[in-house]
């Protein structure tokens, strides 16, 4: 399995996860610190040790050669989790091109990048996974990060149109939507106690979604138990939407 963002929060659950059901996994990312973190989580609980790859996603061609390189080291990925984005808030007002550019850069553009370097070797194999992570924000129109937001509902519509041309090669592709996880970087940043509140209206269950929540749905779809499961999203978000 290859991932990209596993240093913290839902990615590091997912390549927990993985690690944890005794899956060889790569993981890319900017935060070699948090990468140190992943690993050193993985190893008290035991299987293999995932290996890190630095990597700045918003570099194409050194997004491409960090995978390249997973591949010569670890064989062709047959399953791809591209979870990395950067969910910070920005007023309309304040939204300059560059700025524009960069949230694309950060939140979409490796999406499509990743697939594109993965896809070849799964057509070849006739089999292989995506899971692309979007976001309940688009759906419920959640405002102050407009560019967030249109980034994570490109992500469905790049899903849905690549499990359609590749689902002949045996590839599924499915998108999983969390809804408000209660990571570290949202409680230090964004769960004030306002916030909370207005989640809690929102959602069906009470309680905090954990990292692990998502997790367990990736792992899933990944999973032979999700044969015949393509070209959908699936939240995890209590009931938000
Ligand atoms: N936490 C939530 O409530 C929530 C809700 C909806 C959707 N999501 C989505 O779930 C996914 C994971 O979110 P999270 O909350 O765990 O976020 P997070 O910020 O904790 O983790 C994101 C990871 O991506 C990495 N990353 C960011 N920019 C990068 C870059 N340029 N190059 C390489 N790596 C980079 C970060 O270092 C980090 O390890 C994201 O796609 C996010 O949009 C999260």
């Amino acid at each position: 399995m290859l991932l990209t963002g596993g240093s913290s929060g839902i990615g590091r659950a997912i390549v927990q996860a993985f690690v944890g059901q005794g899956a060889h996994v790569s993981f890319l990312d900017i935060d070699a610190q948090g990468a140190q973190q992943t690993i050193a989580l993985c190893e008290q609980t035991g299987g293999q040790t995932p290996v890190f790859y630095p990597c700045d996603l918003t570099q194409i061609p050194a997004l491409q050669a960090a995978m390249a390189a997973a591949v010569a080291k670890h064989g062709a990925v047959q399953v791809l989790v591209n979870n990395a984005a950067h969910d910070d808030r920005h007023a309309w007002g304040s939204v300059t091109a560059d700025y524009w550019d960069s949230r694309i850069a950060v939140n979409l553009r490796h999406v499509f990048f990743a697939m594109q370097e993965v896809i070849p070797a799964m057509q070849q194999a006739r089999q292989g996974v995506i899971v692309n992570m979007g976001s309940v924000t688009p759906v419920l129109g959640l405002g102050g990060m407009p560019v967030y937001s249109a980034s994570k509902a490109a992500i469905v519509g790049l899903t849905r149109s690549a499990a359609k041309e590749f689902g002949k090669d045996g590839i599924r592709i499915n998108a999983v939507v969390p809804g408000a996880v209660a990571t570290e970087r949202q409680k230090a940043l964004w769960r004030d106690p306002q916030t909370v509140a207005q989640i809690a209206a929102g959602q069906c269950l009470q309680g905090d979604i954990k990292p692990e929540d998502v997790a367990y749905m990736v792992l899933f779809l990944a999973s032979e138990a999700a044969a015949m499961c393509t070209a959908q999203t699936y939240a995890v978000d209590a009931g938000w939407m």
